[in-house]
């Protein structure tokens, strides 16, 4: 495979599907369970654009432009590990997309102060974040801008966690309203696509699996840092003994193996033994390490392999980037001139 063949998938027909994640940090299980896994398949049957989203990352990161910038790679790396294959998705970088900054501008326009206020997912993470009062202006809009990613790429599906659904509604908001106010389609309508088997928890317990907060495996963990995190599951802290029966819903050793395991009958009668008591939490936690090191080992060589070629990996996002701009200044095009912007006179 060469650098240059990324490109193969220009107007295959396929359902136009994006995706993106902010590059803040190399990605972990709780990512490869809840959009990678289905990012791989879905390059089968879509024509597929994934958005390396450094410039939302700037939104709530805007003092620390080299932890983005870093990460832009390590996360590239992360797709081509697990399986995203250049030939199929088209991997794009979002701070080199101008159209999609000017497309944000123009929605803005699009949406009132107060809605953006009122987005669950913004109000969510401004409080997760402890912004106060003090909302970077661009962590506000951004609902706009990734309304901008979306539209500019005119893509139908959206894949998103359920947390993100809200951005979604917004995006075909705004949609409606310019398609309505120019009197036909410009933009289509999109539709968020959410992961069934909702989120992983992090290994200690809590809903989250992030990097932030101590608690992920990441892709490019080591078979030690697996081990370790793995025996250091949350499980039930009332299952003191072997023969003790113990809880399984929110014991996360049962939630991976749920999510990693593929014997599911299996899983099943662990649960019941785990529950009558006589199984020993040390026996699933093998398990468990069993499954991830054999998932991980493949993608972590992959990834070291892929990362003594950073320029090969600079080229494949040089290549997705170039076309992606030309599609999402198309789309710009058509808005200006749906919308009957100044355009200079032909000479
Ligand atoms: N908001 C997404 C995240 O935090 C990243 C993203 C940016 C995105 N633009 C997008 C996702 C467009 C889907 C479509 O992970």
């Amino acid at each position: 495979m060469t650098a240059t063949s990324q490109a193969a998938t220009q107007s295959t027909g396929r359902p136009i599907i994006l995706t993106g994640d902010r590059p803040t940090g190399p990605l972990h299980l709780g990512h490869y369970v809840g959009s990678l896994k289905s990012r791989v398949e879905l390059q089968e049957t879509h024509e597929q654009y994934v958005l390396l989203a450094d410039t939302q990352a700037m939104t709530d990161n805007a003092h620390d432009p080299d932890k983005v910038r870093r990460n832009v790679l390590e996360v590239a790396l992360d797709y081509l590990a697990v399986g995203i294959d250049p030939t199929k998705t088209t991997i794009t970088v979002q701070s080199h997309l101008p159209a999609l900054a000017e497309l944000t501008l123009m929605y803005l326009n699009f949406v009132t102060v107060a809605r953006l206020e009122r987005n669950p997912t913004i109000k969510e993470e401004i409080q997760a974040r402890g912004f106060g009062r003090d909302i970077p202006a661009g962590f506000l809009c951004y609902p706009a801008a990734q309304a901008a990613d979306i539209t500019g790429f005119k893509a139908k599906v959206v894949p998103v966690g359920e947390d993100q659904a809200p951005l979604i509604e917004q995006t075909n908001e705004i949609v409606r309203r310019i398609n309505h106010q120019v009197g036909r389609d410009v933009l289509p309508e999109c539709q968020a696509l959410i992961p069934k088997h909702g989120r992983l928890p992090g290994v200690d317990g809590k809903a989250k699996m992030s990097k932030s907060m101590g608690n992920a495996i990441s892709l490019g963990a080591s078979p030690e840092q697996v081990k370790a995190a793995v025996h250091s599951m949350y499980t039930d802290p009332n299952h003191l003994k072997v023969s003790d029966p113990g809880e399984v819903e929110g014991n996360v050793v049962f939630t991976y193996l749920d999510a990693f395991d593929p014997n599911k009958e299996e899983v099943e009668e662990l649960k019941a033994h785990y529950r009558r008591g006589g199984l020993g939490d040390m026996v699933l936690k093998r398990r468990v390490e069993g499954i991830l090191q054999n998932l991980l080992a493949p993608i972590r060589e992959r990834r070291e392999e892929l990362a003594k070629n950073p320029d090969y990996v600079f080229d494949l996002l040089r290549d997705g980037t170039s076309k992606a701009r030309a599609i999402t200044q198309q789309t710009l095009d058509e808005v200006r001139d749906a919308l009957g912007m100044f355009a200079f006179p032909k000479r």
